[in-house]
């Protein structure tokens, strides 16, 4: 079969991952592909020391991907909402299937993305948007596809919950674990967007749009961060028998749909507060399986391009099919109102 051209657009932390999981791995890649997955082009005003990208001329105009003829699929890993909102509703009318890790685009413009995808008949696929390596979204849309969903909750940023973790164990300063944070790649370009909860509220938004089956609501949902726990609310916790921790949860309530991240505590003994570091885990109660959990890294660069690998891996699957026959819709049955929480 004809190999799958790919366009990466951003080569920083996740692009790069990206880079080298495909070179490394095109042998397992193309045999659970059904058909190799080639690097035709990559658009980075940067190169990426992590990356021997020799052999490519890096390109620095995004939408010239978006619209070559040679290319099927585009990997958006530019990140924030106006360039990357542009090229991948370029790359959908040039009739190209998208690959995003954007949370924050998919949150806030998702609705509008995945209406203009169906029109083309494309695929837009998400999976490294939420919860870094975890296959949650897979999860939820497919192993859990049988159930009412009743509620979810988790931690879902994993600088922030980097921070908490080291502030407890270490007694490190909130200033100085974000810093390393945004050395190792796990921090957002703009990282109140960690500490003040809006990359947390982007990922839910998407979860609860796939779990529920409503539209993407993000302004509907409560959002705090952690910018305000001190070292002695952390001490505090712990001598109380408790955790601070960052959640996300979302609920059926009489009102519709709760969305809500906030610090919680939680009592020590618990899954969740147990969960350090980087790592992420999501708690998924449905009516049929009961409840269920999926934790692993949720920040970094090869672990955040597994997911967007293993994308590109359905998206070589779907070529040449009739796409709607095969992925389930992305948008969305009913328009539930959610509830704002206390
Ligand atoms: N900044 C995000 C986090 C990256 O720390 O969770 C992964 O989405």
């Amino acid at each position: 079969m004809k190999p799958v051209k790919v366009g990466i657009c951003g080569l920083g932390t996740v692009g790069g991952g990206t880079f080298n999981v495909l070179m490394r791995n095109a042998g397992e890649i193309t045999r659970r592909a059904g058909r190799a997955i080639e690097v035709t082009a990559i658009a980075s005003r940067h190169e990426n020391p992590a990356c021997d990208t020799s052999g490519f001329t890096l390109q620095s105009d995004v939408m010239a991907l978006a619209r070559d003829p040679e290319i099927d699929v585009i990997v958006e890993l530019i990140g924030g909402y106006d360039v990357a909102k542009e090229l991948v509703m370029t790359a959908i009318q040039h009739g190209k299937h998208v690959v995003t890790a954007n949370k924050a685009l998919i949150a806030v413009h998702g609705n509008e993305i995945f209406a203009a995808a169906r029109e083309q008949n494309v695929v837009v696929a998400f999976e490294a948007a939420v919860a870094g390596g975890i296959p949650i979204i897979k999860a939820i849309r497919e192993g859990l596809a049988a159930n009412r969903i009743n509620w979810l909750a988790g931690i879902i940023n994993g600088t922030g919950n980097f921070i908490m973790t080291e502030m407890r164990e270490k007694g490190r300063a909130f200033s100085d674990v974000l810093a390393e944070a945004q050395a190792l790649g796990y921090a957002e370009a703009d990282p109140t967007f960690d500490v003040e909860g809006i990359d947390a509220a982007h990922k839910l938004t998407i979860l609860a749009s796939i779990a529920y089956g409503i539209p993407l609501q993000f302004e509907k949902g409560y959002t705090e961060g952690i910018s305000k726990i001190t070292p002695d609310d952390v001490q505090y916790a712990e001598e109380l028998g408790y955790r601070i921790k960052h959640l996300g949860i979302s609920r059926h309530t009489d009102q519709g749909i709760e969305l809500r991240v906030h610090p919680t505590l939680i009592p020590k003994s618990t899954l969740l507060a147990n969960v350090n570091g980087v790592m992420n885990a999501v708690l998924v109660s449905g009516d049929a399986v009961g409840q269920t959990l999926y934790y692993g890294p949720g920040a970094g660069s090869e672990a955040t391009a597994s997911a967007v690998v293993a994308d590109l891996i359905d998206v070589a699957r779907l070529l040449d099919t009739d796409t709607h026959s095969r992925v389930p819709p992305l948008a969305f049955q009913s328009d539930e109102l959610s509830a704002v929480p206390v």
